[in-house]
């Protein structure tokens, strides 16, 4: 049920509401920037939190969705690949953490930034904050115990079983309880996703990438560019 049924409830309580908080109040799909209220700590905090996770999911792709055949392939050895992920794992964890402190110590203490917080953007923060420290927590105790425990063969393969409906639970019998409580923390944040500010993730600003249309407004107060000056003329009375 855990390894099973559990994740499946999870994803589908997530996209469930997360398409019923955007169909029935769209207007709160925001980012809900506060850079208006302080800027200094929002500006370390932000940067360093992106950084950071942009370069932790980078290595969960890595560490957890291709298939350790794949490295062996390549003839990356089981030792290089570990050291690889505690040395840019763990610092892009550290690094992602460190900007999340920031942007807590800012909520807390720019009064007018504390004053339009929501229970949502605690709960962000703070379930962010769990599942980082945890995620740091397991990959050190990982490297330190050389316990030989490969997630690669467990935690990668079970997952990647879920993604094509085919989930295998005896897969994660012999994992570690640190990465198990990292697993099941991020159900947790799975769940509260849809009730905060992180939505915003699913609106990147893809626009950006392609010319899009400028509005020309006329001197004389015309800002329809494709009329003639009849039909504005028309349009204006
Ligand atoms: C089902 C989803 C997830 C699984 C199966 C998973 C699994 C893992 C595993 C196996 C590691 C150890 C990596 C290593 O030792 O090299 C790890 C580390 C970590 N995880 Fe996750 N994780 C998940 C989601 C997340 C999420 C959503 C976050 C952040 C919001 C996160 C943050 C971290 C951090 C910061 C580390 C330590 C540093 C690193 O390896 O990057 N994880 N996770």
């Amino acid at each position: 049920m855990l390894w099973g049924a559990l994740p499946y409830m999870v994803i589908v309580f997530c996209i469930t509401a997360t398409i019923w908080r955007y169909v029935t109040n769209p207007f709160s799909w925001t980012s809900k920037s506060s850079e208006m209220l302080e800027k200094r700590l929002l500006r370390w905090g932000s940067l360093l939190f992106h950084i950071g996770i942009f370069a932790v999911i980078c290595g969960h792709i890595a560490g957890l969705l291709v298939p350790i055949e794949f490295y062996h392939w390549i003839g990356l050895s089981d030792e290089a690949y570990h050291m690889g992920a505690v040395f840019g794992g763990l610092p892009a964890g550290i690094i992602a953490f460190a900007g999340l402190v920031i942007l807590l110590v800012r909520r807390y203490t720019a009064r007018r930034v504390r004053a339009t917080s929501s229970v949502g953007d605690w709960l962000a923060l703070a379930m962010l904050i769990i599942v980082i420290v945890t995620g740091i927590l397991a990959t050190s105790a990982n490297a330190v115990n050389h316990s030989g425990f490969d997630y690669r063969t467990t935690i990668n393969p079970w997952l990647r079983g879920l993604l094509v409906f085919q989930p295998d639970p005896a897969l994660m019998q012999t994992v570690p309880m640190n990465f198990k409580v990292h697993i099941l923390l991020t159900f947790v944040l799975y769940c509260v996703f849809p009730f905060t500010r992180l939505v915003h993730m699913l609106s990147m600003p893809l626009g950006y990438l392609r010319r899009s249309y400028v509005l020309y407004r006329r001197r004389d107060g015309a800002i329809y560019p494709n009329q003639n000056q009849e039909q504005q003329k028309e349009r204006a009375m």
